[in-house]
C-alpha cells in the first residue's frame, strides 16, 4: 500500500523541477529533499480529497474513531481546536486542574468558565492520580447546588449557567489514567462533552499490557501526541473524534484556526508511516514491549534503596532514591551515567520507555541503578529533608483564591515586583515547571504564603519557573 512518504521519495528522485515554495527548492541539504509544499497530487490538510484524506482515515481505522485528523503542531492545538469546536465564549467547564497549560490557554482566550476538580495525592511519589467519576459527580452536584441557591432552575437555564463540558488529562505525564469509562456515562447522562487529553497515551489499546485508550471508553474526544509515545516526529499529534457531540464542520473551522497553513509533509508522511507500522505490526512490537519491560520490572525488584514504580502505563518509569532528591537521581544519571531522562520532581525520577527502546537502553539504566543501590547503601536522608522534597504536587494542591478568570485578569494593569513580595497579590501570569506544565498559579488567581515560599524552595532546589516574562524567574507580573 503506498503511503505519503513513498510519494514524496518519488517526488524527490524525479526531475519534476520546484518552481514554487519552500526556497530550498528541495537541494543544499538532505533533509529538504522531501520536504514540499501543496503542490499537484499531493492533496492539502485543510481541504482533504487525496492521500492526506486517505492517511487520515488510515488512521480512524487504527484507532477505530468516526474521523481522526492530523496535527502538524502537537497536542497542543489539537486541545486548542477541541476546545473551541466544542465550546462557546462564557461556557462552565469541569477542568481537573492537573491539565497541562495548553488546555488553561484555551480556557482564557475561549473566555470559558473554569470549574477546578483536583486530583487526590499518593503521598510516597507526591504525585497526582487520576480523577474519579465521584469526584465528578459531586462537582456537578455542588455546581447544581450554587444554581438553586442563586435562584436558577436546574435544566432550563440559559447555557451560560450550565456545565458544558469537561477537560482531563489521562494518562498523566507519569502514566496515571482516570476512570474514563464511568466519567463519560455520568457527563453523558447530563449532555456533558467530554475531552480527554490523551497526549501521553497514543500507544494504548494495542497490547493487554497497557490501558484502553479512552477513545473506546466513551470520550467525545481524544487527543494524542504521536510524538510522545511512538516512532513518530516531534510535533506530530491526532485529534479524534469518537462521538456525534461534536460536529465535523466546527473542528474543520478551529483546526484550519490553529494549524499552519504550510503544514510539513514530512510530519504528515511520518505519521502516516507510524500509523501504517502499527496496522502491519503492532501486536507484535508491542508483545516485544510488554515483554522487555517486564524482565525490567522483574530484575528492579532486587534493588534495595531504590524503588521502582509500575504505574497504569508500564512505559513510564518512576524511579525514587530513598536517600536524595529527584532532581540528585536525575542529575546523577545523567552526568555519571549519561542517562537523560524525561523529568524529575520533589522525589522521584521519570523515565519513558516505547516499542523503539533497545535492549542496551533497558540494560544501561538497570545497571546504573544497581550500581547506586550498592552506593546507597548505609546513607540515610533526614526526615525533614524527605518532607521538603515533597513539593511538587502540594504546591499544584494550593487553591489559590481565583479573584479573576484569566481572560478577566488579562484585560488589567500589571507591575513586576519580586516573587518574595508575591504573597497576597493577585497574579498577571502563568506559573510552572517544565515538564510537566501544570500550572501552581493562572492569572487572576491570589498568591497564597505557602506558594511563594514552596516556589522560592523549588527555585533553591535548582528548578526553573516557566511561565514567568522574566526569565531569571526573580520578578513577577502582579495585577495592580
Ligand atoms: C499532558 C500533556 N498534554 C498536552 C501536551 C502538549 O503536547 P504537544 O507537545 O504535543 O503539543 C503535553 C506536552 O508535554 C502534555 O504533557
Amino acid at each position: 500500500m503506498e503511503g505519503m512518504l513513498k510519494k514524496l521519495q518519488t517526488l524527490s528522485e524525479s526531475d519534476f523541477y520546484p518552481y514554487h515554495m519552500p526556497g530550498h527548492k528541495r537541494c543544499g541539504n538532505p533533509y529538504f529533499a522531501l520536504d514540499i509544499t501543496e503542490i499537484d497530487g499531493f492533496d492539502n490538510l485543510h481541504h482533504a480529497t487525496g492521500m492526506i484524506k486517505k492517511a487520515q482515515e488510515r488512521a480512524a481505522k487504527l484507532y477505530g474513531t468516526l474521523d481522526s485528523y492530523f496535527l502538524v503542531n502537537g497536542s497542543t492545538c489539537g486541545i486548542l481546536t477541541a476546545m473551541f469546536a466544542s465550546f462557546q465564549k462564557g461556557d462552565k467547564v469541569l477542568v481537573a486542574r492537573n491539565c497541562h497549560k495548553s488546555v488553561y490557554h484555551a480556557l482564557e482566550i475561549r473566555g470559558l468558565r473554569p470549574i477546578y476538580i483536583y486530583p487526590e495525592t499518593d503521598e510516597e511519589y507526591d504525585i497526582s492520580v487520576g480523577i474519579t467519576a465521584k469526584q465528578v459527580v459531586e462537582a456537578i452536584e455542588q455546581h447544581n447546588e450554587y444554581r438553586k441557591e442563586k435562584g436558577l432552575s436546574i435544566g432550563v437555564c440559559n447555557y451560560y449557567d450550565s456545565i458544558k463540558g469537561m477537560v482531563l488529562t489521562s494518562p498523566t505525564y507519569e502514566g496515571i489514567t482516570s476512570d474514563i469509562k464511568e466519567i463519560a456515562e455520568v457527563l453523558h447522562k447530563r449532555d456533558i462533552i467530554l475531552i480527554v487529553d490523551e497526549a501521553h497515551g497514543a500507544h494504548f489499546g494495542f497490547h493487554e499490557a497497557f490501558p484502553e485508550s479512552a477513545i473506546k471508553q466513551g470520550a467525545d474526544l481524544v487527543i494524542q501526541s504521536l510524538h510522545k509515545t511512538l516512532p513518530s516526529m516531534t510535533q506530530t499529534a491526532l485529534l479524534h473524534r469518537c462521538s456525534e457531540r461534536v460536529s465535523v464542520d466546527r473542528i474543520q473551522k478551529y483546526l484550519a484556526v490553529f494549524q499552519t497553513s504550510s503544514p510539513s509533509y514530512i510530519f504528515m508522511a511520518h505519521m502516516d508511516e507510524c500509523v501504517k507500522m502499527l496496522e502491519k505490526k503492532g501486536p507484535k512490537l508491542f508483545q516485544g514491549f510488554a515483554d522487555k519491560l517486564d524482565d525490567f520490572y522483574k530484575s528492579c525488584e532486587g534493588l534495595k534503596h531504590i524503588k521502582i514504580r509500575r504505574t497504569s502505563d508500564p512505559g513510564k518509569i518512576l524511579i525514587k532514591a530513598e536517600v536524595c532528591s529527584g532532581r540528585e537521581l536525575y542529575d546523577i544519571l545523567r552526568t555519571r551515567f549519561h542517562l537523560q531522562m524525561e523529568m524529575c520532581a520533589g522525589n522521584y525520577v521519570l523515565g519513558i520507555m516505547t516499542i523503539c527502546d533497545s535492549e542496551e537502553g533497558y540494560k544501561r539504566l538497570q545497571d546504573a541503578l544497581f550500581c547506586l543501590d550498592d552506593e546507597f547503601a548505609g546513607m540515610s536522608l533526614d526526615k525533614n529533608e524527605d518532607d521538603k522534597r515533597k513539593t511538587l504536587v502540594s504546591l499544584l494542591n494550593e487553591r489559590p483564591d481565583q479573584y479573576f478568570r484569566a481572560y478577566e485578569a488579562e484585560t488589567r494593569e500589571f507591575e513586576r515586583i519580586t516573587l518574595s513580595k508575591a504573597a497576597g497579590r493577585m497574579s498577571g501570569e502563568y506559573l510552572y515547571l517544565y515538564p510537566p506544565g501544570i500550572p501552581f498559579i493562572v492569572p487572576g488567581e491570589i498568591f497564597t504564603k505557602e506558594l511563594v515560599k514552596g516556589l522560592k524552595s523549588l527555585q533553591k532546589m535548582g528548578y526553573e519557573l516557566q511561565g514567568t516574562t522574566d526569565l531569571s524567574g526573580k520578578t513577577v507580573k502582579v495585577v495592580i
